[in-house]
């Protein structure tokens, strides 16, 4: 065979081979904890159709719920060794890589979800979505839980003193133990997807979720009684491998970012509405008594956890704690 013909099939194999690769959609991974019908779950999905939608051909999302593909434990690790590309954790669940977050677990320091929102669209709470990327992890947006409601498998809830003594499931996070222990009960860390079997077989007395979640994990049907406390916040970050971020092509990045923004107006629009759904459906079910407070109440759960306030304030920054305040109307 002449030379040049030999050059002339090198080049067009090495042309079909770029043309291959470069053809190959990037795959991203989605991974999260929580039912497709949540606002995390709605948001993931979003995600999906909108990044489809501006990079076609260019991305592929793969979305796995309900701890399909990771659970807690694992999936921060699986963000930093690149096995999964976003993830968005409860903001409990990051003490080991930050303690600025913290502020979001302190007991009623939030009024409602409107306050949580204008604190993360201040400058500080913007802020901490780079507080972790010394550590490998990027910030890219918040999207909205609701606020958590307390439940217990006693017919009695409704003031600090009903909860003394019983064993209460909470996320990984020491403010939320100190919580507890404020309240004289026992906190146990543990998965959320290990939630549901250990209120089924009593290993733990109750624990504490928005409305979204006590529906779609069936918790209502496992406990005896929820108590509107309003006492907390869960909410989310989602997050993404920094190096990993920066090293993508300008446009796929872009094109993500973009998606992500979408994704969370999407999520945060709908949160609010899916979780007042899920306290009706769970009323309607007539398994759980839903316990309303009064003030004085309410004042009573507030006090007992108000020491947590001073055990974390070093760890959280005055700072932080007064420009949450602030978003208090
Ligand atoms: C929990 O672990 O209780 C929740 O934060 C799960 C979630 O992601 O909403």
């Amino acid at each position: 065979m002449k030379a040049g013909t030999i050059a002339g099939i090198a080049g067009a194999i090495a042309i079909a081979f770029t043309t291959a690769v470069y053809a190959q959609p990037i795959v991203v991974k989605f991974s999260h904890v929580v039912a497709e019908a949540t606002p995390k779950g709605q948001g993931a999905l979003k995600f999906k159709e909108v990044a489809e939608k501006l990079l076609p051909g260019k991305v592929q999302v793969q979305v796995f719920p309900s701890s399909q593909l990771f659970g807690d434990a694992k999936e921060m690790e699986a963000v930093l060794l690149g096995d999964v590309q976003f993830i968005a954790p409860s903001l409990s669940k990051f003490d080991r890589y930050t303690k600025k977050l913290q502020v979001f677990d302190l007991p009623f320091l939030f009024d409602d979800i409107d306050a949580v929102d204008r604190f993360q669209k201040g400058p500080q709470g913007k802020a901490l979505l780079d507080s972790m990327t010394s550590k490998g992890l990027q910030g890219l947006g918040y999207w909205h839980n609701g606020m958590k409601q307390l439940s217990s498998d006693k017919d009695q809830l409704k003031r600090p003193e009903d909860v003394k003594g019983l064993k209460f499931r909470i996320q990984a996070s020491d403010v939320l133990e100190a919580q507890f222990r404020a309240l004289g009960a026992n906190p146990q860390k543990m998965s959320f997807s290990e939630v549901y079997q250990a209120l089924q077989t009593g290993v733990v007395d109750g624990q504490e979720n928005t409305w979204s979640n006590i529906y779609s994990q069936k918790f209502y049907e496992v406990q005896k009684t929820i108590a509107q406390t309003n006492h907390g916040v869960i909410d989310y970050m989602v997050i993404t491998n920094a190096g990993w971020w920066k090293k993508l092509p300008a446009d796929v990045r872009k094109g993500l970012a973009q998606a992500m923004d979408e994704a969370t107006e999407h999520a945060n629009k709908l949160a609010e509405e899916l979780n007042e759904r899920d306290r009706k459906r769970i009323l309607e079910a007539g398994k759980a008594k839903v316990q309303e407070l009064s003030k004085d109440d309410v004042n009573a759960w507030r006090k007992t956890m108000e020491p947590v306030w001073k055990k974390f304030e070093a760890d959280i920054g005055k700072d932080l704690i007064q420009a949450a305040l602030k978003a208090n109307k």
